[in-house]
């Protein structure tokens, strides 16, 4: 059964098709806190674990602690947004009473397996993953020192989702190559500890869930949709700042009048109605007419406003319902099952190495 919210929005490409068959499975998945949530987040993997919380046992991990592996110094900024990210996810109907919302920082078994873990993996493994690839070029060029805390990222994320026993991720695409990483790791461990495993498997391998929108493009058209670029619109905007928003987008700069005819072709208005609206064969008329000429730019952003408003006006309203207390106490839960599951494996995965 597909949520009202769901049913709402239908007009937007999830894997529905490929996500409805799973069932029974463990899913793991998370977000670092760098502030409240946006459509990227929405079309890009909020969608599917609507979806996912239905017939799986669906845990949400807060990377509280990932997310000071970029700057240390800005941890105070942390807890609030943790607030914000879980009112986002009550908001657009992530179920407490479904899902496993925890923090990271509130589990020591995950800093535990991670250093065990880390014993097994070598340095050019890490090197060869693209984020930590491109982020020390970056550094390289600026002569700056990478930290070990990001380094070992991907080793602590591997440690999130096993630790938890998780088959199936959903992310975005740029974090494939770090699940690909963690199945090496997997198969690592299982080899390095084969004769007291007795050829049976401690960790699952794990699968990548992607979804088709997993890269929204930001209102600029240049990035995908991030905070810290600038160019999000985030579900707790209000009618006034939707309105903005979408008036500041590019169109075709050189559709000057009505008459002239327009490009549809990188039209961030024509990209986005293409996710958001749903009437296809409208969205495929309005492109016809646009290229012929003879239709105006503030037509088109009138639809995409009022699209964009039937997602985000009911979550932000809803966003508004929830007591920081409220939230607090839903974590705090989340935290006690995410701890005692943890506690059981890896005292599993101990008897494994010491035996
Ligand atoms: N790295 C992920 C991100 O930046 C967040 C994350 C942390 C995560 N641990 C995870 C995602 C485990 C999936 C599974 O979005």
């Amino acid at each position: 059964m597909l949520s009202p919210m769901l049913e709402s929005i239908d007009s937007i490409e999830v894997t529905q098709n490929n996500l409805t068959h799973i069932h029974n499975q463990t899913i793991v998945t998370g977000d670092r806190p760098t502030g409240p949530l946006h459509l990227g987040h929405y079309v890009g993997s909020l969608q599917n674990r609507l979806l996912l919380q239905e017939n799986n046992e669906v845990f949400i991990i807060i990377a509280d602690t990932q997310v000071m592996n970029n700057d240390i110094t800005k941890c105070a900024q942390v807890r609030n947004n943790t607030l914000d990210v879980m009112r986002d996810y009550l908001a657009v109907g992530l179920d407490p009473n479904k899902v496993h919302f925890f923090l990271q920082s509130e589990v020591p078994q995950l800093f535990e397996l991670t250093n065990y873990l880390s014993n097994i993996v070598s340095l050019p493994s890490i090197m060869r993953i693209p984020t930590i690839k491109s982020e020390n070029q970056m550094y390289n060029a600026e002569e700056k020192p990478l930290n070990m805390g990001f380094l070992n990222y991907p080793i602590s994320q591997t440690a999130d989702i096993i630790l938890f026993d998780g088959q199936y991720v959903p992310v975005g695409i740029d974090q494939t190559p770090i699940l690909d990483f963690a199945n090496d790791v997997i198969d690592k461990f299982h080899h390095t500890f084969k004769s007291q495993l007795k050829n049976e498997k401690i960790f699952n391998r794990i699968h990548a869930l992607l979804s088709n929108n997993s890269k929204l493009m930001g209102l600029d058209g240049n990035n995908k949709m991030s905070k810290s670029l600038n160019n999000a619109i985030f579900l707790s905007n209000t009618e006034q700042e939707i309105e903005a928003k979408v008036k500041s987008m590019y169109t075709d700069c050189n559709h000057l009048k009505i008459s002239d005819p327009g490009q549809v072709e990188g039209n961030m208005v024509f990209t986005f109605l293409d996710v958001f609206h749903k009437n296809k064969e409208e969205v495929m008329e309005l492109k016809n007419h646009y290229q012929r000429g003879g239709l105006g730019d503030m037509t088109l952003k009138k639809l995409l406003m009022q699209d964009i408003k039937d997602i985000v006006l009911p979550i932000a309203q809803k966003r508004s319902q929830y007591t920081d207390q409220y939230l607090k106490d839903i974590l705090q839960a989340g935290n006690e099952y995410a701890k005692n599951k943890a506690k059981i494996k890896m005292d599993k995965i101990k008897d494994i190495m010491f035996s």
